[in-house]
């Protein structure tokens, strides 16, 4: 008969939704507003359910696992490129597999980071509410300094797929050298940046730099901005805490694109408040949708509501990728008969611990 596809959230677009019901999937959305917890999660996969269409706010655990099981489910797809609210080991127990969205929301995601580089850096948050207070007296010398990040030297922890295109987007846009941490080298990145080094001094310019830093000490201390880009596990908990803080320039830059558990946020309201020339861009929070007491506060940090991933292409790339996702996997792939495998999961090795 047809496959029921549990949907917790409403996706945009339709493309997701036809490539459902074009193999011949009868697709059940879920439209509350809340985040679906277990139990509601449970009620929603009911007694029979093929696949689940999950977001990155569920946490999918063993429970909703064996729940998806019992009612033939076969596939989780997270609308997600993070999976960490999923516990794969457990679906895989299950003979669950378990999708994810990447690719689609690369270039994105890291145009985001781009945006909030500068807006930290050119104070733009600030400005704005300046002027909307009514502020603003006229042009000033003096007014609202922020930093030129040209020639200065960008720091990438995680340089996979966003964080290589963040990296990018930096170097050959703003002529910034380049240190990365990263548990392996990245010879295509490396060696696009070398390219770019000798188009330089073809042209009779400085040419830019790249180096794969040994530790991620060595990139706070030597980065005038450090961007985020690794996956959330228990490595990378918590990998900005205070001491790291300490180690980064006084003017630096902060930015965060990935999951929020990654920076100890108390300790960075505390940075940000001894530090008023240190400035942060986040688009992830370690509570979310909550935010740590005093950092919106903060002139010195911009903040938007995890939306890095937030173009209309990249949403319906996502629902449909998504789609596709369970589908492959209903009609048979792989991982049907071999569920220790997720041929859709894109590997994201851990960083080394801490
Ligand atoms: C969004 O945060 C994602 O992981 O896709
Ligand atoms: C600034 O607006 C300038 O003209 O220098």
């Amino acid at each position: 008969g047809r496959k029921r596809i549990v949907v917790t959230k409403p996706l945009p677009g339709d493309l997701w939704l036809n490539r459902l019901i074009d193999a011949d999937c009868k697709v059940e959305v879920y439209t509350a507003t809340d985040v679906l917890g277990v139990d509601a999660l449970r009620a929603a996969i009911g007694t029979r359910c093929d696949a689940v269409l999950g977001q990155l706010t569920e946490s999918w655990n063993d429970a909703l696992f064996a729940a998806l099981k019992s009612a033939g489910g076969k596939a989780f797809s997270n609308v997600a490129v993070g999976y960490d609210n999923v516990d794969v080991e457990a679906a895989t127990r299950y003979g669950i597999a378990v999708g994810n969205t990447p690719g689609v929301l690369t270039e994105t995601t890291a145009q985001m980071a781009v945006a909030l580089t500068f807006a930290a850096a050119r104070r733009i948050g600030e400005a704005e509410r300046f002027l909307r207070a009514g502020k603003f007296k006229g042009w000033m010398m003096t007014l609202l300094l922020g930093e030129l990040l040209w020639r200065k030297t960008v720091g990438v922890i995680g340089a996979g797929r966003i964080g290589s295109a963040y990296a990018r987007m930096m170097v050959e846009g703003h002529k910034t050298n380049l240190i990365y941490y990263s548990p392996h080298p990245h010879p295509d990145l490396e060696a696009d940046i070398a390219a770019y080094a000798d188009f330089l001094v073809s042209r009779r310019q400085k040419p830019v730099s790249c180096k794969r830093a040994d530790t991620i000490e060595d990139v706070l201390r030597e980065a005038d901005c450090v961007s985020l880009h690794a996956a959330l596990n228990e490595s990378t908990y918590h990998l900005i805490n205070a001491e790291r803080l300490a180690l980064m320039k006084e003017n630096a830059l902060l930015v965060n694109t990935s999951r929020g558990p990654l920076i100890d946020e108390a300790a960075l309201v505390e940075h940000l408040r001894k530090h008023p020339n240190f400035r942060a861009g986040l688009d992830v929070f370690e509570d979310e949708p909550d935010l740590k007491p005093g950092l919106s506060e903060l002139d010195n940090v911009v903040i938007v509501p995890h939306i890095a991933s937030a173009t209309r292409w990249t949403r319906e790339g996502m629902a449909t990728l998504a789609a596709g996702n369970a589908i492959g996997v209903l009609s048979g792939c792989p991982a049907w008969n071999k569920p220790d495998i997720s041929p859709f999961l894109a590997e994201d090795p851990p960083l080394a611990s801490p």
